[in-house]
């Protein structure tokens, strides 16, 4: 099954993901391309184990899907999204058995370097979410890259690894064949991890199922805030394209784009733009004057937005820009 990020739980887990067979081993694979690659290894187990699935290009999660349909796979997962905050956010600690990839992106040049998926950071977290004796697999044409994953590992200090021969479905992929037609043969580290670091994830969370509740309590998780009033015109100009840069390790950016009446209520509804790492996510965010005059900004509904921190500054732009419209604060809920 396709899952999208608001599918998830903010951590989640194998009994939740897989309620048929939640006790059977969990392998998450990274870039799996076309997936060529689980349908045949699932069938070196005699119970397949849970899998779960990231891939950044879309075209190839629709081919990976329609791959596992073909083999009756019914345990599988496949998402469009960036393995590190997936892997971060929604698997829990200490429940991964295997996490492969195969061929990931080489980055060759030095300057891109930062872009390679096997880092010492990366490593870190996920040894923190392997079980004891769980490993990363890789296999890739690349010898710079693997030497370097390698050089990695060891950095990270909670890996050890193990040269050795791939597994045989690594060698059918479409990447796999491909360099293999030019000539090239592939290496394979089984990254094991020696120690399970503390990563903590939890950036993350869900937007609640319930609807928009008459009076936001403080305890309501959606970002929020009630102004006390409005002036009822404003000019949208200076609005546009506002950006707002986070502080700290993981800065957001915050732009919020444009904004569009509604014809049924007294409502408007600004659009977005959130980058924060890997993460990026287009959100809504609903002005709504009620009774009374009071007026509500809440992120909206539409599209299963993540509530992360660059998600709530979002909501905090919009409010500061409201207020230098003239707008009073009566509570801030973000
Ligand atoms: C060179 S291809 C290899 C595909 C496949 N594993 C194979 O062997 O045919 C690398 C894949 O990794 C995906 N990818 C790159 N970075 C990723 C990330 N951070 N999370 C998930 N997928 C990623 C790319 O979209 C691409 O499909």
């Amino acid at each position: 099954m396709i899952l999208r990020l608001g599918d998830f739980h903010f951590p989640d887990s194998a009994a939740r993901l897989y309620p048929s067979t939640p006790g059977r081993p969990w392998v998450l694979e990274v870039g799996f391309g076309d997936g060529r690659f689980w349908p045949q290894h699932a069938q070196t187990f005699s119970e397949a184990p849970n899998y779960l699935g990231a891939e950044l290009s879309g075209v190839s999660l629709l081919k990976a899907a329609n791959r596992l349909r073909a083999a009756g796979i019914s345990n599988a997962h496949l998402s469009k999204l960036p393995a590190t905050p997936l892997l971060r956010e929604a698997v829990p600690p200490d429940s991964l058995s295997t996490i492969v990839v195969n061929f990931p992106d080489p980055w060759p040049k030095a300057e891109h370097e930062d872009h390679r998926l096997l880092s010492a950071a990366f490593f870190r977290l996920a040894a923190s979410r392997l079980k004891p004796g769980g490993a990363v697999l890789l296999t890739t044409d690349h010898d710079e890259y693997f030497e370097f994953a390698c050089r990695e590992a060891q950095l990270s200090g909670v890996i050890r690894t193990e040269r050795g021969a791939p597994p045989d479905a690594a060698l059918h992929t479409k990447y796999a064949l491909k360099w293999q037609n030019l000539g090239l043969s592939a290496q394979h580290a089984r990254f094991v991890g020696t120690e399970q670091p503390e990563v903590p994830g939890g950036t993350l969370s869900h937007y609640p199922d319930q609807d928009l509740p008459d009076q936001i309590s403080q305890e309501n998780t959606v970002p929020h805030a009630v102004l006390e009033s409005l002036p009822a015109e404003f000019e949208f100009q200076g609005f546009s394209r506002q950006a707002v840069r986070g502080p700290g390790q993981e800065p957001y950016t915050v732009v919020l784009l444009d904004a569009y009446r509604s014809v049924r209520r007294d409502e408007f509804t600004v659009l977005a733009h959130v980058v924060e790492g890997e993460l990026t996510q287009e959100v809504l965010i609903n002005v709504t004057r009620r009774p009374g005059g009071t007026v509500l900004v809440r992120l909206g509904k539409f599209g299963g937005p993540i509530i992360t921190p660059g998600v709530k500054a979002a909501v905090g732009a919009l409010t500061d820009w409201l207020v230098s419209q003239g707008g009073v604060v009566r509570h801030l809920g973000y």
